[in-house]
């Protein structure tokens, strides 16, 4: 495939869970991948380009767009997957706590996704796509989680605003709100978490790909919150 017509996907979080098997699939796909994290190793693969960078700070998402463009010289979708998750009673939240949820989750969202939107106007086409979480849709007694509600709660709108703003110019903007799913992130607690879900079990980093694969294919579909939560947004 020439590097003209070839799709390049921008994955944040991307060294591991579920961010790590996004970067599989996309090549399988065929496309080019940027693949960024703090601590992510370069790729044997050429058409993996990683980039190493807090996604807190506004200067690693200027480098990743930046690399990005020098590599493969497109961006035609970005997924904002690197998230961090941290539960507390609300009123025993630290400053640190807050600064890190919302550094990662919020601020890591905005600048990155401002710099892909710019080059996809260039390009008129593009796609954005949010990992969140089912939390800020549906609270649960079992699971103290503002921090995830008020971060992934946001992502929530700004993925509708987004797909609004952008909807005629060939660029959409979906989430995919998800239950638990077995990564290093929830590691050690996986049998309590999947009592969460009403179908009793864990969800898998397939089950967030299969999703993500269906939404970068589906062109009349944007401003879509897809839950992946084992029944979570249903009911308990
Ligand atoms: N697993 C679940 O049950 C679950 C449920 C709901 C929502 N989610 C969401 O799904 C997404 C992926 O979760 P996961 O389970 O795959 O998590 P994970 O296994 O903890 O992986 C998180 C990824 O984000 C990267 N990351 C963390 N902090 C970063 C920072 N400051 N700057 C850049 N990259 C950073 C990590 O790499 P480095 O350490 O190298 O930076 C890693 O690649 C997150 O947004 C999470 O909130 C997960």
């Amino acid at each position: 495939m020439s590097t003209q017509t070839r799709k390049v996907a921008v994955i944040t979080g991307a060294s591991q869970g579920i961010g790590a098997g996004l970067v599989v699939a996309y090549r399988k796909l065929g496309y080019a991948v940027v693949a960024t994290s703090r601590s992510i190793a370069a790729s044997p693969d050429p058409e993996i380009l990683t980039v190493q960078g807090d996604i807190a700070d506004r200067a690693t998402a200027e480098s990743i767009i930046a690399a990005g463009l020098e590599q493969f010289g497109r961006i035609d979708t970005l997924v904002n997957n690197a998230g961090i998750f941290i539960s507390n009673a609300f009123t025993e939240f630290s400053r640190s706590e807050y600064d890190a949820v919302l550094g990662v989750n919020l601020t890591g969202f905005f600048r990155v996704t401002q710099l892909a939107i710019q080059q996809m106007l260039t390009q008129g086409a593009g796609h954005v796509v949010q990992i969140t979480s089912t939390l800020a849709d549906r609270a649960d007694s079992n699971v103290t989680s503002v921090l995830a509600a008020l971060t992934k709660g946001g992502l929530h709108s700004a993925t509708r605003a987004l797909a609004i703003e952008y909807a005629t110019r060939g660029i959409r903007s979906n989430a995919i709100a998800l239950g638990a799913i077995m990564t290093p992130m929830t590691e050690g607690y996986w049998d309590v978490l999947a009592s969460l879900h009403p179908v009793g079990r864990m969800g898998e980093v397939s089950d967030v790909v299969d999703a993500a694969m269906y939404l970068e294919t589906a062109p009349f579909v944007t401003g879509e919150i897809l839950h992946v939560d084992g029944g979570q947004i249903a009911g308990h």
